[in-house]
């Protein structure tokens, strides 16, 4: 088990089913934008590159004329980045984290790519103020960001409800804004950027195998262990084992 900075899961091997499930869910959307720009040859930085989905891609569309530089903070997901995308010679790995690494680059990018790093960070528009230097002139930034007090479940499920609001809690308590993605444009727009495209996407999670992440969440983040609990005293364990069983029953329910 490791965990490095604020961040609430886990990271490496134990990761990796979570962050593949979260490529096949939300990966079209991010596929979807990125197939609209001209990246042959270009420089990349990704910032949170976790286990590489979003690397690897980059990797392609940039061809080997081009770079991607993929920053994280824990050395177990860069060692999965790696290999999942074969570490070719035009892929630079920097192992740290974004407040501390990102002044020491002196390289400028024609593309920032971040996809669901901002509400892992404390002060995630200091990150943003200083992407601007790093940008070259007619550079530009993705960022896809996630909203997560927006999830929702029909027909209701009060499991669901209760895992929503203690997961939220997680990131509150580590003084981080699971709801970042909602500020995106007035955040970039108050860092002087020119934003040319905001989207807002809902995916719905109607499979068993989708369904499966809010399982995968519970179990890579601590909520299926009552002591990541104790501190804040609003869950005991039965209640945790009812809870955890009520949403693999709903998992695992087809719709009629
Ligand atoms: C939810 S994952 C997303 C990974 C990847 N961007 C993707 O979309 O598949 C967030 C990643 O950010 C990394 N991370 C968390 N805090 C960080 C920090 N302060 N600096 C750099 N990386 C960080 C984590 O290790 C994790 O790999």
């Amino acid at each position: 088990m490791s965990k490095e900075g604020n961040y609430i899961f886990q990271q490496g091997h134990a990761a990796q089913e979570r962050l593949d499930l979260m490529q096949a869910i939300y990966g079209p959307y991010s596929l979807h934008y990125l197939k609209q720009q001209n990246l042959q040859g270009a420089n990349v930085l990704e910032l949170g590159c976790g286990t590489g989905n979003m690397t690897k891609i980059l990797l392609e569309k940039v061809g080997t004329k081009g770079s991607v530089t993929a920053m994280d903070i824990a050395s177990s997901q860069i060692e999965i980045t790696k290999q999942i995308t074969g570490n070719p010679p035009n892929l630079h790995i920097i192992v740290g984290s974004v407040e501390n690494t990102l002044q020491s680059l002196q390289q400028q990018f024609d593309l920032i790519y971040i996809r669901f790093l901002l509400i892992h960070l404390q002060n995630p528009q200091d990150i943003i103020m200083a992407l601007k230097p790093l940008l070259k002139a007619n550079g530009r930034i993705i960022i896809d960001e996630l909203i997560l007090s927006t999830m929702q479940c029909e027909p209701a499920n009060v499991w669901f409800d209760r895992h929503l609001a203690l997961y939220l809690d997680l990131y509150r308590n580590q003084n981080v804004d699971p709801d970042f993605g909602l500020k995106l444009y007035s955040s970039l727009h108050q860092a002087g950027f020119n934003v040319e495209k905001i989207e807002h996407i809902q995916p719905c999670l109607y499979t068993p195998l989708h369904k499966n992440l809010v399982l995968l969440r519970i179990r890579e983040c601590g909520l299926g262990d009552a002591k990541m609990y104790a501190s804040l005293e609003q869950i005991c364990q039965d209640e945790l084992t009812v809870m955890t069983g009520g949403i693999f029953c709903h998992a695992e329910a087809k719709l009629p």
